[in-house]
């Protein structure tokens, strides 16, 4: 709730706190009109009482550039430390801290990391008892009355400096995880080497095995006998359908960790990614397969109406991999840096989400589907960082082959002559948020919403299926969906690869199969 604060147009400061008369904001908002009685009308500081974190955000992009400063006091509903790393280098931060509740971490050692961690971000810290009238004066004087500029700006950083910055605002030598050791193993084998290799490097772990063989004697894989051991399921099934699932389970145990409720939900989005860029790359005549892509896009089990649909559109013969490019791993890794954040940064989720609403029920009002790209949303927060940049931190920690980096670093920012392999990604998230987004969901989400829309369609139509898509598509939703296109400023030339109706054909005839691929994949690696 906000109290006092007019659409300013100049200075605002946002007071995180609880409504109480308690020392530090008596001593804050005296200390205020003194400054104000000091300044013509116009030109006063205003104030904006925000209870909970998620409002902090959404007073943010209200008021936009004329919140000068962040105060985070103890009755803030929220992670206090999250928020203030995410806004740092933003606003000025300050943070009063009661040593009663204190959000710094209760043993001494963790207190003491933090607030270096913090003090290294700019943010000002103060207990209860310090944040008095003289601790504010210079604080409002300098930060908001004559507008002392926030420090640091990314954009001026070498790239060392703006690597060195995000792992601060990450605390990423603390909060980083470490690549489990299967996965290193398996990363440095060879697609050839021998599947005693493989076994080697698998066998001791084994959770990891025991999901190696239970996807491999599932009906998809349809083998005829028993998979009993490593050494056969790469024999029989190929090192790089192992290697997929071992990354699919490793980087999943890592981040289970991750409290957070919606992270199953992120697995979805990463999942149908990983398929559809692996579908959609796969050539779909019989004659353009080599064995292993015969086999994969076996794997599929796609019916013919599905297959006819694939061929028509020839997809695969605009898209030119190179040698080390591996649609599955990239679609399924992309997103890495969302729950990276979300392990760095606790409950940041929150507020990205307190923004999304926001802005859905604004586009609501207007009658229109919301359309903003999440790290958009990100960037505002988080001046310049998003999971792009935190997911290349990780990605680089983790020494992951350079394909995958670009990829995590780029999919968001497609370059006209960016290498194929990020234009099919980008192209297979946009079909991954039709079935499943991430973190907006599907009644937020302009693509499922668009979908249901064909679905409803189709339901009139007399037509066979894709002869009725495209008919719904052409007729009913194409202004809606270009509309949308537009808004979330996706580049043009992902439409030189495939043709946009076309695209939506496609996503939507395969819709059914990515949807049970990815459930199935996900139950069985859990
Ligand atoms: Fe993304
Ligand atoms: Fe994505």
């Amino acid at each position: 709730m906000i109290e006092e604060a007019q659409p300013a147009g100049k200075r605002l400061i946002i007071l995180g706190d609880k409504i109480a008369p308690t020392p530090h904001l008596t001593a804050f908002v005296k200390n205020l009109k003194l400054e104000n009685s000091l300044l013509d009308l116009g030109e006063q500081v205003k104030y904006a009482i925000c209870s909970d974190s998620s409002e902090v955000a959404t007073t943010l992009r209200r008021y936009q550039d004329d919140v000068k400063m962040v105060l985070i006091g103890p009755g803030l509903r929220g992670n206090g430390v999250t928020v203030a790393r995410m806004l740092a280098t933003k606003a000025h931060i300050v943070m009063i801290i009661d040593p009663r509740v204190n959000p710094l971490g209760a043993d001494p050692a963790s207190y003491a990391h933090i607030q270096a961690n913090l003090e290294g971000l700019d943010v000002i810290l103060a207990l209860t008892k310090d944040a008095d009238e003289a601790f504010f004066q210079p604080l409002i004087k300098e930060y908001v009355v004559s507008g002392m500029l926030v420090g640091t700006d990314l954009e001026s950083m070498s790239p060392e400096e703006r690597a060195e910055m995000i792992d601060k605002r990450l605390d990423a030598v603390n909060t980083f995880p470490s690549l489990p050791d299967t996965q290193r193993k398996v990363a440095a084998l060879d697609d050839l080497d021998p599947p005693k290799k493989w076994a080697e490097a698998i066998d001791e772990d084994l959770p990891t095995k025991t999901v190696i063989l239970r996807i491999l004697n599932s009906a998809r894989y349809g083998f005829r006998s028993r998979v009993e051991t490593i050494d056969q399921a790469v024999a029989l099934a190929s090192a790089r359908t192992i290697r997929e699932i071992v990354t699919a389970c490793q980087i999943r145990q890592i981040f289970s960790k991750t409290s957070d409720g919606t992270i199953d939900q992120f697995w979805k989005h990463s999942l149908a990614v990983a398929n559809f860029a692996k579908l959609l790359s796969l050539p779909a005549d019989p004659g353009a397969q080599d064995s292993q892509q015969k086999t994969e896009f076996e794997r599929f089990q796609l019916e013919e109406e599905q297959v006819a649909v694939l061929q028509e559109a020839k997809l695969w013969e605009k898209i030119e991999l190179g040698e080390g490019d591996d649609p599955f791993t990239a679609g399924l890794l992309h997103d890495i840096g969302k729950v990276t954040m979300l392990m760095c940064l606790e409950d940041s989720l929150e507020l990205v989400m307190a923004l999304v609403e926001q802005e859905v029920q604004e586009a609501q009002a207007a009658n229109q589907m919301w359309a903003h790209q999440v790290v958009e949303i990100e960037r505002f927060l988080m001046k310049d960082i998003d999971h792009q940049s935190i997911g290349i931190r990780l990605a680089d920690g983790w020494e992951f082959d350079a394909s995958i980096q670009q990829v995590i670093a780029n999919h968001h920012q497609v370059a006209e002559h960016a290498p194929t392999i990020i234009k099919l990604i980008a192209l297979a998230d946009i079909a991954g948020n039709c079935l499943f987004p991430y973190p907006a969901t599907e009644t937020q989400h302009p693509f499922p919403i668009l979908f249901d829309r064909i679905d409803k369609g189709l339901k009139k139509s007399t037509k066979t299926s894709p002869e009725a898509i495209d008919e719904v598509i052409s007729e009913e939703i194409f202004e809606d969906l270009v509309d949308v296109l537009n808004r979330l400023n996706l580049p043009n030339h992902l439409w030189e690869l495939i043709d946009l109706k076309t695209f939506f054909k496609v996503i939507h005839v395969l819709a059914p199969k990515i949807k049970s691929a990815t459930i199935g994949f996900l139950q069985q690696t859990a």
